[in-house]
């Protein structure tokens, strides 16, 4: 006996005769009792896992999703239909988000074939999402509903649509929302981007693929301005983290499928259709309601700034990283030579202070902000942002045009616009 594991009926055997009859006389109920037990146990774990991060991403990974039919693919193919003479066919992951939304129009209005991918997660209003869904169906881009972690879907769209490029703008973005919700960075940043990564190695022919790595990845780095060539290896949140993983992760699809690869440092975009958790965007509305807005300075009253780079600027550098973008090498699964690896800081190059972007406001919504300074807590920020753009600027002419104040000009007026035709939709 001493060599069979613990049992339920060794166990109970220890308690004396009583339990040993009951137990032997009712097999059946033992036996149900423990199947019942170890069905809720796989029951358990099974819904448990993804919520150990937060049952917000358990929700979000367990979501379906309706797809396929004639009228879907039909859907699918005049959206990626090519119009122009050189025209490329891009699927456009994060389609219904600031940047997706931007890059996804500019693509479609050159001629190109644009399907957009988007899983209308609710970490922001999921309205606007859907607000900007409706803009896109007007300039003929259809938003497929899915997440890129559901292999199924990516490899059917790649089936119905032989995608030359991929541009790959879905993530959890924010920096701050990664101490509440940890688990949604490493499902999109990493998990989503590798099973992206594994369909598009085995696709023939493997497209090109450019995506959002961030600023964010130069944490601590205290050397300006921000360089392509400095290290790396201090970020200050699990956002930033999960970019510069993405940044090794696109190092070894290119090493060893042939994958080519260009990552875009983007800083703090900003502009129509934006992100309302970005400072500009809840400013602008706590501003207009009278309430007060908290601005962070650094240690001894130092100045908090960001390098802002406009909505329309950062579309010029994809289209350009995009268009320069060489083929993929790999077929089969298997590289097949070596392959094109980028990463490129595409900023403004002149950063301005927080307080300067408040007083810029306050000029544009003629209402005073009541301004509440405050230490800035370490919850992921970093004190300023500054790109060097040079690298980007010699590959493909990459120049930044709009300065802080003529961009939150368009911005304000998108704003006001947009909240007074929902106000009154309402
Ligand atoms: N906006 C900025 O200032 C900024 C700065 C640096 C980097 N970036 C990066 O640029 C990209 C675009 O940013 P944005 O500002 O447009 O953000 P966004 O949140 O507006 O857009 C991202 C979109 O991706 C979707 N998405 C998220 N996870 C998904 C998943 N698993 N499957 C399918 N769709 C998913 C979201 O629903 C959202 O619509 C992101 O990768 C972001 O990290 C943005």
């Amino acid at each position: 006996m001493d060599n069979i594991p613990s049992s339920p009926g060794k166990f109970k055997m220890e308690k004396g005769p009583y339990f040993h009859r009951r137990w032997q006389h009712s097999s059946f109920t033992k036996f149900t009792f423990w199947s019942i037990l170890f069905v809720g146990i796989i029951f358990f774990l099974f819904f448990r896992t993804p919520s150990s991060f937060s049952s917000d991403t358990s929700r979000r990974s367990l979501r379906t999703y309706n797809y396929g039919g004639s009228a879907w693919e039909k859907k699918v193919r005049s959206s990626a239909r090519v119009t122009s003479k050189n025209g490329v066919t891009v699927l456009v992951t994060g389609a219904a988000g600031f940047v997706g939304t931007h890059t996804s129009i500019a693509l479609k209005q050159r001629g190109d074939g644009v399907l957009g991918l988007d899983n209308f997660n609710d970490y922001y209003d999921p309205s606007l999402k859907r607000g900007r869904q409706a803009l896109l169906e007007h300039n003929g881009v259809f938003i497929v509903e899915g997440d890129i972690n559901d292999a199924t879907l990516l490899k059917k769209l790649f089936e119905v649509v032989s995608f030359t490029h991929v541009m790959h703008l879905a993530a959890q973005a924010g920096v701050r929302y990664a101490m509440e919700n940890p688990g949604s960075y490493v499902h999109s940043n990493i998990a989503g981007f590798v099973n992206l990564l594994e369909v598009c190695k085995n696709v023939e022919p493997q497209p090109a693929i450019v995506w959002a790595s961030s600023s964010s990845v130069y944490g601590l780095n205290t050397k300006v301005p921000f360089s392509e060539k400095d290290k790396t290896d201090q970020p200050a949140s699990l956002y930033a983290a999960t970019k510069k993983a993405g940044e090794e992760i696109a190092h070894t699809y290119n090493h060893i499928y042939g994958l080519s690869l260009t990552g875009l440092r983007f800083f703090t975009v900003y502009g129509p259709w934006g992100r309302p958790d970005m400072a500009y965007f809840f400013f602008t509305k706590d501003i207009l309601k009278g309430n007060s807005i908290s601005i962070f300075e650094a240690p001894n009253h130092g100045t908090v700034a960001r390098d802002f780079t406009y909505i329309d600027d950062i579309v010029r550098g994809c289209l350009g990283a995009l268009d320069t973008a060489e083929k993929s090498t790999g077929s089969g699964g298997k590289k097949r030579g070596p392959a094109q690896l980028r990463v490129f800081n595409l900023g403004n190059t002149s950063p301005v202070p927080v307080t300067e972007l408040v007083s810029i406001l306050e000029r544009l919504l003629k209402v005073k902000a009541k301004r509440n300074v405050m230490k800035m807590p370490r919850n992921g920020d970093v004190q300023f942002t500054h790109a060097n753009i040079s690298y980007a600027k010699k590959e493909f002419g990459y120049k930044p045009t709009t300065d802080l104040e003529t961009g939150l000009k368009n911005f304000v007026r998108w704003y006001l616009n947009y909240y007074s035709v929902a106000a009154t939709a309402e």
